[in-house]
């Protein structure tokens, strides 16, 4: 490991609900890529990490559960827009800065005597656009992301940080076109993360090999994200043009990222939905069938003792006939009538399900869904003690 004299902070944020889930996939990956975390903080919305490790920026393709990841380059006092135009523009961006177009600044303020973000934000870039007048960037390639520097000031203390990622990391540069309500990608890996870790899989086995026969279903899976998320769990996501390539503090240690490390937790996966969305796209995938039935069709076929994950319609862009709870009830019936390991089921936190199953302990975990409160029903298959 190569330790720098001052550590570095970096926070990554993540979707609200899904803090501890990030926070499990963080320590996990740092100690698979042997990565030193000094420090690491569950807020709301992300993990502060505190760490003197100069590569640690090589977690970012590994972390699927994150929107983004942000460095936090320095803090300071402030009170007027005169002080933050001088502040900013004395700063050194020489180390941040590749680009001197398309840089957007994000302002949020909070409980501070400035009170105008749009005032803040003119003061900051005109403070920027001066200081890139004595320090002009090299030409950069046309398709480098777009930087984005975020000033959090709040009860007067100013906090600057720049986003390692351009576009958010849970846009795959292989994303599904043409589904109808998919599941944002980040949320089913840590949906996918979740579940393993009540079922108390070892997540951080160097295994490059899945350890028992393990099969991933998903019955309704519409363009096949979880399917996808699934199956690439320990793969990073090398083919995003992220900010990282192109920051000259972290371009060079970003260069040396994902070597060939991926590994598989499940032996094979099934797709099963009446759609075709996911038919030419799963020929991306090793081990994966994809089946275009209802799933009532062929449930009888599947294997015994697979783990099924998976967002069935909510009754309003996809239409359910009868009753919300029974349609709920019977597909999870029919689940555990498969001698299911695990079933995780995505409805809307207002639908009053009940469920009960002797041979199943339950846990639910809250979030919101394309700004819809909803609930995943998690039910672990109780096993017999050995
Ligand atoms: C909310 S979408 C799932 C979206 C998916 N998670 C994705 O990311 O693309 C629900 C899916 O359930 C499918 N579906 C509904 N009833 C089904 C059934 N009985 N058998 C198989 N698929 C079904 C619909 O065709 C639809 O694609």
């Amino acid at each position: 490991m190569n330790a720098a004299p001052h550590p570095f902070e970096f926070f990554i944020v993540c979707p609200i609900g899904f803090e501890e889930i990030q926070h499990q996939e963080l320590i996990t990956t740092a100690s698979e890529l042997n990565l030193n975390v000094l420090e690491s903080k569950k807020l709301k919305g992300g993990i502060e990490v505190q760490t003197n490790d100069r590569h640690f920026v090589t977690i970012i393709p590994y972390l699927k559960v994150a929107t983004r990841v942000l460095l936090r380059l320095t803090s300071f006092k402030v009170r007027d827009f005169p002080k933050l135009y001088n502040k900013v523009k004395k700063f050194n961006w020489g180390p941040y800065l590749y680009r001197a177009d398309q840089i957007d600044i994000l302002v949020t303020l909070r409980k501070s005597r400035l009170i105008h973000s749009g005032r803040a934000k003119d003061s900051i870039e005109k403070a920027i656009g001066e200081w890139l007048k004595g320090n002009p960037r090299k030409k950069i390639s046309d398709s480098a992301a777009i930087q984005k520097i975020y000033f959090h000031i709040e009860e007067d203390l100013c906090q600057v940080s720049i986003d390692l990622c351009g576009s958010p990391l849970y846009q795959r540069e292989n994303k599904n076109q043409g589904a109808i309500a998919p599941i944002r990608e980040n949320l089913a890996s840590g949906l996918i993360q979740w579940t393993l870790s009540k079922l108390n899989i070892d997540q951080a086995s160097t295994s490059t090999e899945p350890e028992k026969k393990l099969t991933f279903i998903d019955p309704m899976c519409g363009s096949g994200t979880f399917i996808f998320e699934a199956a690439r769990l320990k793969t990073p996501n090398t083919n995003k043009n992220l900010s990282a390539h192109y920051i000259p503090a972290t371009k060079v240690e970003f260069q040396k990222v994902c070597q060939n490390t991926s590994r598989n937790i499940f032996s094979e996966f099934i797709g099963i939905d009446q759609n075709q969305f996911f038919s030419d796209k799963r020929l991306e995938l090793e081990n994966v069938s994809f089946i275009s039935k209802s799933y009532k069709k062929v449930i009888q076929d599947l294997p015994k003792n697979a783990v099924f994950v998976f967002n069935p319609p909510y009754g309003k862009r996809i239409k359910i006939i009868g009753e919300r709870v029974d349609f709920y009830q019977n597909v999870i019936g029919d689940m555990a009538s498969m001698d299911a390991k695990a079933i995780g089921m995505i409805v809307p936190d207002e639908v009053p399900l009940k469920i009960k199953m002797n041979n199943y302990q339950q846990e639910v975990l809250r979030f919101k869904n394309g700004g819809l409160a909803v609930k995943f029903i998690l039910l672990i298959k109780n096993e017999p003690a050995t």
